[in-house]
């Protein structure tokens, strides 16, 4: 499968060694000449250039990867679409919902793949997750938070929500498989205006469940951490832990027929199931090829389009509890 990037920077640099290994990297394109020739040196098979167009004027690419920065995400994804490529772009694909449902629209009119990066959902320890919750072992889900706090890196671009809550959204959003039926964010920007660098985000589901992100890079602990309080069984994914990736406790509410009413709690084992060693990156690149080799679903870009509603809700609710505070 011919395959073309753009965006050779921090993250593109990952995505390029991984689908030159998958496939026939035939492509690199980035408008920064240095980065263009540092690449083409170390692939030399690829032909290089500074224009996205260039790139897609070639028929024989199948398939196109953008790692570009976020604001340019759509439009270039559209234009790869419009092209006829199936197209892989970086999270989040689109900085408003209307504009995934027409990246989505077009990808179905014209049977592509738009398959946005959600990174953790190819991650062996939170498929465990999944699997945990949708086998019924934690009995039903009460509520999911996310830690992701760190100090650093500051960003100026982006603050804190699509920066790092992208990642937590769209794990809670597919592991609870509903969109929220509220979502409320409070954050403060401290240090470049308009930027939060600290955000706390609540979200209610229609099925009565509740979750909550905490996204900081001010802050002294590093954290990357799921935790999902079932009513039998409660689980934690931390990607700080290498090997205890996922941990599952016997701890859970109780209320004894002859306690009338009164609750307990009940505590037993805590274990860690085995997780596979394999790079997430790795299994994301390789799920991509797969859906253009058969055909798409068009579930990724489903919840890709449910992560970017849910963070315009959260969005909007930043910018008004700024504006009235
Ligand atoms: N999945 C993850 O864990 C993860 C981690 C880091 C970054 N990312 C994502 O990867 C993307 C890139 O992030 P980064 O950290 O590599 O940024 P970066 O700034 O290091 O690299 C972006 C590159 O895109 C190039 N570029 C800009 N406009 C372009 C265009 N029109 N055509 C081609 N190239 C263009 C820039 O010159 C630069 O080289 C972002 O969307 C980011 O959210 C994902």
């Amino acid at each position: 499968m011919r395959v073309a990037q753009a965006g050779l920077g921090y993250w593109g640099a990952n995505l390029v060694r991984n689908f030159d290994e998958l496939a026939q990297l035939d492509w690199l394109c980035d408008p920064a000449e240095e980065q263009v020739e540092r690449f083409s040196r170390r692939y030399p098979h690829a032909r290089v250039t500074t224009t996205f167009d260039e790139m897609l004027a070639d028929d024989g690419v199948e398939a196109v990867v953008i790692a570009t920065p976020v604001p340019t995400h759509y439009a270039l994804a559209k234009q790869a679409l419009e092209a006829g490529k199936h197209v892989f772009v970086e999270k989040p694909p689109a900085m408003r919902a209307t504009e995934m449902e027409e990246l989505l629209a077009i990808a179905e009119e014209r049977d592509l793949v738009v398959m946005p990066g959600h990174l953790l959902l190819y991650h062996p320890g939170v498929r465990k997750l999944k699997d945990l919750i949708d086998r019924g072992e934690l009995g039903d889900v009460l509520c999911i938070y996310g830690n992701r706090q760190n100090l650093g890196k500051i960003r100026k671009d982006e603050n804190a929500l699509w920066s790092l809550g992208v990642h937590d959204l769209s794990v809670i959003l597919w592991l609870v498989d509903e969109e929220p039926a509220e979502a409320w964010a409070h954050g403060k920007a401290f240090l470049t205006p308009g930027v939060e660098d600290v955000v706390f985000c609540y979200l209610r589901f229609p099925s009565g469940r509740i979750a909550h992100m905490h996204l900081s890079w001010l802050d002294p602990h590093k954290m990357r951490r799921i935790t999902v309080v079932g009513r039998s069984r409660m689980a934690v994914f931390d990607d700080m832990e290498l090997e205890r990736k996922v941990t599952v406790y016997e701890k859970a509410p109780w209320e004894p027929a002859t306690t009338y009413g009164e609750w307990l709690t009940r505590t037993g084992d805590i274990f860690s199931p085995k997780i596979p060693n394999d790079e997430p990156l790795r299994l994301e690149c390789e799920h991509f090829l797969r859906l253009v080799r058969e055909g798409p679903t068009h579930v990724e870009a489903r919840d890709g389009l449910a992560v970017v509603r849910t963070l315009e809700q959260l969005q909007e609710s930043l910018a008004a509890v700024q504006a009235s505070a």
